[in-house]
């Protein structure tokens, strides 16, 4: 059960991008994505589970985005426990376990807690008995969490624009933009930085069935950019490629595999495979915290299913016979032999990726 009110809108001005997770002193404020681009609402999250009920129904949604929440579900949870740091430390790592089974496949939720958990062990470790000192460094390790995000989605988007330039069509998946982090977002930051240094770069933004991340969030957020944006359906991106319209395909990724396999929302294998169908450069952009190099292979990074309703009422109204079998699967893996091109904050890595992979993190 929800405990979340709203707030308002908190930009100065429409023009300003919205931030998906902002922690409001006393609360954490969630733009819900559910309801974009119909309303802007931002929802008051107060305790943890608010927040694993907001992952969970996609309310905040993207991979970083999903960590930061996360780790600030971390500090609600505990922010009205009472005892020592001993005592705080066990309900962190309570909290933490709990809010990793709100989604499977993003590993940036499992990094954050991971992160939330070492600073608090090692807080706990540190002979500083304080249990409120603990709970202050836990909102702390949160803020450090997003403010660091941003300045990682600025990098990657300028590693990103090395490889594009001015005048080119690009086409995204999903949405990895600023929505789905703390701010830029990864596959659309270099967008943003293009459009910043007066390049045309013309967007094309597929809709991504069946939660239209593309529609709803891409088309949005490009738009009241003043980046040009053309929304296609999912089933028209062969058409636009065989038109010579796309020069790069740029998208973001839940979780990359050690061998370079990448995890992204469901249909982007699709639109790797025809990117090099078409001879078309097809670039991976995520910060280190999506990199998993204990997860050897594609095959075994967890998919999430959804329910069958997003497939057969997803536009509020049934578009299917009631009784019909339905596979929705979230996410899909696009094995490395399509990807071109994998850029982190730390710079740019092609195949082989294995090596390529785990040398950034020297
Ligand atoms: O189900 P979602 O909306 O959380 O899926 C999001 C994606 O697949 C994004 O492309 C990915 O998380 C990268 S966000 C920078």
């Amino acid at each position: 059960m929800s405990h979340a009110t709203t707030s308002p809108d908190r930009r100065g001005s429409a023009n300003e991008p919205l931030q998906s997770v902002l922690w409001a002193g006393t609360h954490l404020d969630l733009l819900d994505q559910r309801q974009l681009p119909e309303e802007i609402v931002y929802l008051q999250l107060h305790t943890s589970e608010d927040v694993w009920e907001a992952i969970r129904h996609l309310k905040v949604r993207g991979a970083p985005a999903i960590g930061i929440a996360a780790a600030f579900g971390v500090y609600l949870g505990v922010r009205h426990a009472e005892g020592n740091a001993e005592h705080i430390l066990a309900e962190v790592n309570r909290h933490a376990d709990y809010l990793a089974t709100s989604r499977p496949t993003a590993v940036n939720l499992f990094w954050a807690l991971d992160r939330m958990k070492a600073k608090a062990e090692t807080h706990a470790r540190s002979g500083e008995a304080d249990g409120e000192a603990l709970k202050a460094a836990m909102l702390a390790e949160a803020e450090a969490i997003r403010a660091e995000d941003e300045e990682t989605c600025r990098l990657i988007g300028e590693h990103a624009l090395t490889l594009l330039s001015d005048g080119i069509g690009v086409l995204t998946h999903c949405n990895a933009g600023g929505l789905a982090t703390a701010k830029y977002g990864t596959a659309l930051a270099p967008l943003y930085l293009a459009k910043e240094r007066g390049w045309d770069i013309k967007v094309f933004a597929d809709e991504t069935r069946p939660v239209l991340q593309g529609s709803r969030l891409t088309a949005f957020e490009l738009q009241q950019a003043g980046v040009d944006v053309t929304l296609i359906c999912d089933n028209m991106a062969a058409m636009v490629m065989s038109k010579g319209w796309v020069q790069a395909v740029i998208v973001g990724t839940d979780r990359v595999a050690a061998n370079g396999d990448v995890a992204n929302k469901i249909g982007t294998y699709g639109v790797a495979v025809l990117a090099k169908a078409h001879g078309i450069p097809f670039y991976v952009a995520c910060p280190m915290s999506t990199i998993d190099l204990n997860t050897p292979t594609g095959s075994e990074i967890p998919i999430e299913e959804r329910n069958e309703d997003e497939v057969t009422q997803g536009f509020g109204k049934r578009t299917a016979p009631a009784g019909v079998k339905v596979f929705n699967p979230a996410f899909d893996v696009t094995p490395n032999e399509y990807v071109t091109a994998i850029i982190t904050e730390k710079g740019v890595v092609k195949a082989p990726y294995g090596d390529g992979l785990k040398r950034l993190f020297e």
